[in-house]
Parts: C-alpha cells; structure tokens; sequence
C-alpha cells in the first residue's frame, strides 16, 4: 500500500495497480490525487470509487458534483465483452457508497457498467489496461466482486496467486520470533477471537514461559465473560495468566462522558493506565518485555491508519500511548495484516475449538460502547409522513466519511429496505429503528439525560444475556455475524431505557446486512426484554452499514 501522491516512477516495476476509494470530492483543495503520469505507465490500472473519478478528472474526462449520493445496493448492466467482467453475467448486484459521479469519460475511454442512478458506474480503455469502477468489488454485497478481482489480478494484469492465509503459520511464528527478538510477551488478552489466535501464534512460537497474559475485568463485559475467559485460557496452556479486576476504575473514569469517542478515548487510556500499573508491579519493563496485540486489518482502517481513510471510530488499540510502543518497536501485531475470516481460519489451522472461533466480535470498549448516554434531556418529534425523530446521536458512515445524528423509528416493522430510503431522503438521519414492543405509545416517551453507571450497565448486561440465551437456543446465533444489543436513553419516568436489537450480517466488519428475525423468536424475546426493571421499549435496528455502522457508538 502506498500513499497516493506516490511518484509514477517509484510504481513502474508494478503489474498492476489499484487506485482504491475514499470520502473525498476531486474538485475540494487538498483532496488527494494520483501522478497523472500513473495512467500512462505500462501497469494494469484499476480505479475504484474515488479511484475512478480521479482517473476521469486526470484522464480529461469529467466528475459532476453529486446532490443526493447513492449508498446501498444496487443493479449494474455490465460488458461482459470486457477482460475485467469475463465470464459474468450482464445483471450483476453491487454495493455503492458515492456522493460524485463521472459524467463524461476520457478519451480513449468507453462506458462498461452502469444502474439507473449511475450512468457511468464503470468504463474501460482496454488496449492500454486501463478499468475502474463506480462500485465497491471489495465488498461482499457486490456479488461477483471477488471475481471482478480475480480478473484484473489474473487475467488483466497476469499476475501469479502466491498468497494463502492458512499457509502462513510458520512464517508468522518466524516473524514473532523475529520481532520479539530474545524478548518476552505481554499480552493483554479480550477473550476474543483475535487477541487469543495472536497469543496462541505467540505460545506456539515462543513457549508458555515466554508469553504472559492479564484479562482486565473492566466490568463493562457480557454475563460470564472473566469465567469463559479463563477456562479457554487454561485449556491452551497458558501458565501464566491472571485477571486483573478494575471495575471500579473503570466505572469512575467513564462516570461523566457521553460523547463516544470520548469513552472510547478515557477507556483506551484507562487500559494503559492499568497496564502501566501491572507492567510497572512486575519486572515487564526491563527491556526483556514487549507488548502483544489481537489488532487486525480492519482495526488499522477504521482509525485513519492507512493512508486517506477517513477517521470513523478510534479503535482503543490505536490510542496515543501504544502508538509510542509502536514507534520504539516494542510490540507484536502477528494478525495486523489480516481480514477477520482469515483470522479465524488461521484459528482452525492452529487447532483452536470451532465454538470458540465462531464466536461473534465483541469491541473492546464493551458495553460502554452498547450503553448510549445523554447529556441533556430532550423530545421525540414527528416528521410527516416518515416517523419519529429520536434525538439520541449515533455514528454513521457515508462515502467513507463519518457521521454523528439522530435516529428515525417507525411503529411496528415496516419493510426491511424502508430504512436505505428513509435515509437517503432524510438527511438529518444516519440509522432507523423499528419499535416493535413498548409499555407506552413513542410520543409520550422523551430521552433523559443519562450516564455510564452500574446500574444502566447492569440492565444492558441483563437484556444482552437474554438476547444470546435466545438466539443460541433457537439457532438465530449462528445465522448472523454479530448481534449487538444497545441500550438506549429513551423511556418514561419509570422506565428510562429502551433496548436495541441489532442483529447483521457481514464478513469483514467493513459492510454489514440488517438482518430480518423470525416473527415468533422475536415476539417471544420482546416480551422478555420488557419484563426487565427499567426498560420501556424494544427496537429493532433496519439499518445496514453503510450508512449506519455496525455498533451505534
Ligand atoms: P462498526 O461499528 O465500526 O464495527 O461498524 C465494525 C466492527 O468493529 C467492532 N468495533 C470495535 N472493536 N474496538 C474494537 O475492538 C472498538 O472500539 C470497536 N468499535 C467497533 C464492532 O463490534 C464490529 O464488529
């Protein structure tokens, strides 16, 4: 990967290169851009989003400013004359997330895909191996995505497969012995997925006496989470592990904020903190210790990590103090260049239990995160003919950039696209939800002002425990990817809380499907859910991500 301002010259010995997407418009200063003399360089060229509309404006074509954007999914009539589109049919579904369009193509240039908001959503000049796309073929919900890359990469560019995840476990076990040069390792360890096949990468390539584990019970963990924590741990032969109990801190440091990347921030602080305490009790800091991390692909994104993506959520491991680690060298990240599902497949190649691997994501920061606050109380209001306006701020993110706005809920379920409409016509709006159970009708509730304490903590936990215990007894557990349960500001007098069910699909994390819930499991969980101390309504999240993300802060 390299920045784009990246001279021609310095990418000349490249078979092919791709010029990916971003948030940026081509006509805003400082927006980035490409050496124009990329597009004359023997390489295949792919442009993607972004990437395409750069290589319009630069190749002498034009990009028109978009008004109303186009996010979600989408129907493209393809060329399938085209090397880049072989074998594939002409309908193909694919996944957009613009606001700009290219509206004419360059010289040399002919129009290879487009839907009915995009008349330009490819175009190709073939002889000189020069393709780029609207759509995302990354994604997933681009169906022949992964094919369309194949084609650029293999039959475009001829270039050779020589990459397996699975295949990669001697090289990274080399690479840890590497890094840790001599040293030991320290881990602070989530009980995910990515942090134990990291420190079982590490306890394989180093030996038990050499990596050393603390699980921090922060309390803003799920039901029964220490205890699991510790019997996987146990069951790998980790000899050296401990649980450090910092509830109490933890609480007191998040008793004030409400913003969430402020919580994110005082709880990646709070880690350090902590970790600076148990590192400075023990002999850690000698300079025979470095610091071992879970930290995956998508983390690094999603924090501005790689080059131009646009700041969306700071993901704790990021946080200032360990980037200091990082620049004195003193950490390993064996897992950093991998997507979620190859982590878990290097997870079977290590012989890591299938129950275990096929766990959901849980994000670090916990429940803080799942348990939404409110510094001022304030009103729901209705919008005409749409729904209710509920002014409690969630994060979204559109065309790659961030956004922070309130949520729009229907009463009862309405149909499952409702939502991209909804969103797309109201702007004010990032995520909608359906109220599909209340003890009161929506305009008698009103959200209050609210804070992270123990006893909002331990509602949440309460309807999360629910929420698992149902899904996994009906088999729903395993036919979604995540399922997050949030706790919202919004309620009566007497019951000043709601609860969000957000159940997605998704593959990497990077986009992700609402996904529908069977009528009666979800009848039967509501009237659970409601019969909690505190809890006046139960939601159901529509939204997909984008224009959502995943998890609500
Ligand atoms: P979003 O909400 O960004 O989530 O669509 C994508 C995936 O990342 C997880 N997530 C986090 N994980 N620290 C983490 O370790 C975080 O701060 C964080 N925020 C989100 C989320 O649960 C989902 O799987």
């Amino acid at each position: 990967m390299r920045p784009s301002e990246t001279p021609a010259s310095e990418l000349a010995f490249a078979k092919a290169i791709i010029i990916s997407g971003g948030p940026s418009s081509v006509y805003e200063a400082g927006s980035p851009t490409i050496d124009p003399a990329i597009l004359n360089l023997p390489s295949a060229l792919l442009g993607i989003c972004y990437g395409q509309q750069l290589m319009a404006h630069l190749g002498g074509g034009r990009v028109e400013k978009g008004t109303k954007g186009e996010y979600g999914l989408a129907v493209a009539r393809i060329d399938p004359k085209i090397p880049l589109f072989d074998t594939l049919p002409e309908s193909q579904q694919v996944w957009m997330s613009h606001r700009d369009l290219v509206a004419a193509t360059p010289p040399g240039f002919t129009v290879t895909a487009s839907t009915p908001t995009c008349p330009i959503a490819g175009m190709a000049d073939p002889a000189r191996r020069l393709y780029a796309v609207q759509f995302h073929p990354e994604v997933v919900h681009t169906l022949s995505g992964r094919q369309i890359l194949d084609n650029f990469l293999f039959r475009v560019a001829r270039c050779e497969k020589d990459w397996n995840p699975t295949a990669q476990l001697e090289a990274l076990e080399e690479q840890i012995r590497q890094t840790a040069a001599g040293r030991s390792v320290f881990f602070f360890v989530s009980g995910g997925v990515d942090s134990t096949v990291a420190y079982t990468l590490c306890l394989r390539a180093l030996g038990p006496e050499r990596v050393w584990g603390t699980y921090v019970d922060t309390g803003l963990m799920r039901d029964g989470e220490t205890e699991f924590v510790e019997s996987i741990f146990k069951s790998l032969g980790a000899t050296h592990f401990h649980v450090e109990n910092a509830q109490q801190r933890f609480l007191e440091a998040l008793q004030d904020s409400v913003e969430p990347e402020q919580k994110r921030h005082i709880i990646g602080q709070k880690f350090v903190d902590v970790q600076d305490t148990i590192l400075n009790s023990g002999h850690f800091l000698d300079g025979d210790w470095i610091l071992g991390q879970g930290t995956i692909y998508p983390d690094t994104i999603e924090s501005g990590g790689s080059a131009k993506a646009d700041l969306i959520k700071t993901h704790h491991n990021r946080v200032a103090s360990i980037q200091k680690l990082i620049d004195e060298n003193r950490i390993v990240e064996p897992l950093a260049s991998f997507y979620k599902d190859e982590v878990r497949a290097v997870g079977r190649q290590l012989g890591l239990p299938a129950e275990f691997l096929e766990r959901h994501p849980f994000p670090g920061p916990g429940l803080a995160i799942r348990c939404l606050c409110a510094a001022e109380p304030a009103a729901v209001e209705k919008i005409e003919n749409e729904g209710w306006l509920v002014p409690i701020h969630s994060v979204g993110v559109q065309g790659d950039s961030r956004s922070y706005r309130p949520v729009i809920a229907f009463e009862g379920m309405p149909e499952h696209d409702v939502a991209t409409d909804v969103i797309n016509r109201v702007a004010r709006v990032n995520r909608a939800i359906a109220v599909v159970g209340s003890h009161a009708p929506i305009e008698t509730m009103s959200v209050h002002a609210s804070t992270l304490t123990k006893g909002r903590l331990a509602r949440l936990r309460a309807a999360d425990a629910i929420v698992r215990r149902m899904s996994l007894e009906s088999g729903f557990e395993a036919k979604v990817w995540q399922f997050p349960v949030v706790l919202i500001p919004l309620g009566t007098a007497g019951r000043p809380d709601s609860i969000v069910l957000r159940p997605i699909h998704s593959v990497d994390g990077m986009t992700a499907q609402s996904v529908p819930m069977d009528r009666a499991l979800l009848e039967r969980m509501t009237t659970e859910l409601l019969a909690l101390e505190g809890v006046a309504a139960v939601c159901y999240d529509l939204t997909h991500k984008p224009p959502a993300t995943i998890e609500w802060e």
